[in-house]
């Protein structure tokens, strides 16, 4: 199967903090829509639309589904099926942290967990490694160093090339950091946290530390599940049945889509046009404004959203006024 031979030439590649890892300014993740039961042939033509267009990102972690190690098992044979001789150009993910098997075993962030999920995914995967194995959320009962020491034990051992923390507050991200350098293990190369025109926590509490210590930042849901987009603005058909809210399987509820949010992204859209964005790129383009942020984790139901995503790229800057008014519409702190 041959790829598009330009597709390095369009995507944006930022560096991930001061590592040497490059990741495409948009990735693509498989929490959603790459389960046991979803059409196998609109998973490989997502997936190779992405990496056509140089989105060679793929995000992982054990319990995507449904079932839990489904969506690994998927990816692990569309890696084999249609991607054979491409693994050196693929930044694969996973992680471990949320419940996947019974027992006090398989939840949280011991090294125990850790390191018995991390050869459970390699294996669903069919890979030797991967790219980077996430603590997936922070674990208040496990002592943090037991948990970095099994992300940089995976590292020793190659099974992993850079260690992730996801979710993690930002004091909770600082000492992770201290911890690592103190005892010189494996570094944070990389963080996962939830950042969108709705959520933007991580700009008070996460950013500045990232910047400082040099990590990288890859945010995820930055279009809120599909709500920054235009899918659910229609009044006639407010959850259109192609949707994650109509989805029962789907983590965005019904009752989330509240008219406060709705009626933000409707202002926010009216933004959005003025640009000639659809609302999803005008979303990516701005958690993107800001380049501590080294890549927006994307999911997708099929290619033509990714296409439409990696529109974003085209204008990825806003006037003054512009960022003046979303500030009004969706502000920090809200
Ligand atoms: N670390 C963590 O704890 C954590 C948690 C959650 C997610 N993640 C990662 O982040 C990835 C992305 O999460 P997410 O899927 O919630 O991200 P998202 O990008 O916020 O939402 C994706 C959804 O938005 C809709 N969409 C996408 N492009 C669109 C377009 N161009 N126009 C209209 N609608 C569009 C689709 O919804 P419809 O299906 O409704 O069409 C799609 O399924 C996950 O796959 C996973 O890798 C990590």
């Amino acid at each position: 199967m041959a790829f598009n031979p330009d597709r390095y030439d369009d995507m944006l590649y930022r560096r991930c903090g001061r590592s040497g890892l490059m990741l495409p300014a948009i990735s693509l993740g498989m929490w959603h829509n790459f389960g046991g039961h979803e059409n196998h042939r609109n998973c490989v033509d997502m997936m190779k639309t992405a990496f056509d267009l140089g989105i060679n990102h793929f995000d992982l972690a054990n319990n995507y589904g449904p079932p839990p190690g489904a969506a690994e098992t998927r990816v692990g044979r569309i890696l084999r099926e249609e991607f054979a001789g491409y693994r050196d150009e693929l930044i694969i993910s996973t992680k471990a942290g949320y419940r996947m098997w019974p027992g006090p075993y398989g939840d949280l962030g011991s090294r125990k967990y850790l390191l018995a999920s991390l050869d459970q995914s390699l294996k669903r995967l069919g890979l030797d490694y991967v790219d980077i194995f996430y603590s997936h959320r922070p674990d208040p009962d496990t002592p943090l160093e037991e948990t970095l020491g099994a992300l940089e034990q995976a590292v020793r051992q190659g099974k992993a090339l850079y260690a992730g923390i996801s979710s993690y507050d930002g004091a909770r991200y600082v000492q992770s950091v201290s911890i690592t350098e103190s005892r010189g293990w494996a570094p944070v190369t990389i963080h996962q946290p939830y950042y969108n025109l709705l959520s933007r926590g991580i700009e008070s509490d996460l950013l500045q530390h990232t910047a400082l210590h040099g990590t990288g930042v890859i945010v995820f849901c930055p279009l809120a599940q599909g709500m920054l987009t235009n899918k659910y603005l229609d009044p006639d058909n407010p959850i259109p049945e192609q949707s994650r809210a109509a989805d029962p399987d789907g983590f965005l509820r019904p009752e989330q889509l509240t008219e406060s949010a709705l009626e933000k992204v409707r202002q926010l859209n009216v933004i959005a046009e003025a640009r000639g964005q659809s609302m999803a790129q005008m979303s990516l383009s701005w958690v993107l404004r800001d380049e501590r942020v080294t890549s927006a984790l994307i999911g997708a139901r099929n290619s033509d959203q990714i296409r439409d995503c990696v529109g974003a790229l085209k204008k990825l800057e806003f006037t003054p006024e512009e960022l003046a008014r979303i500030d009004a519409i969706a502000p920090q702190a809200g």
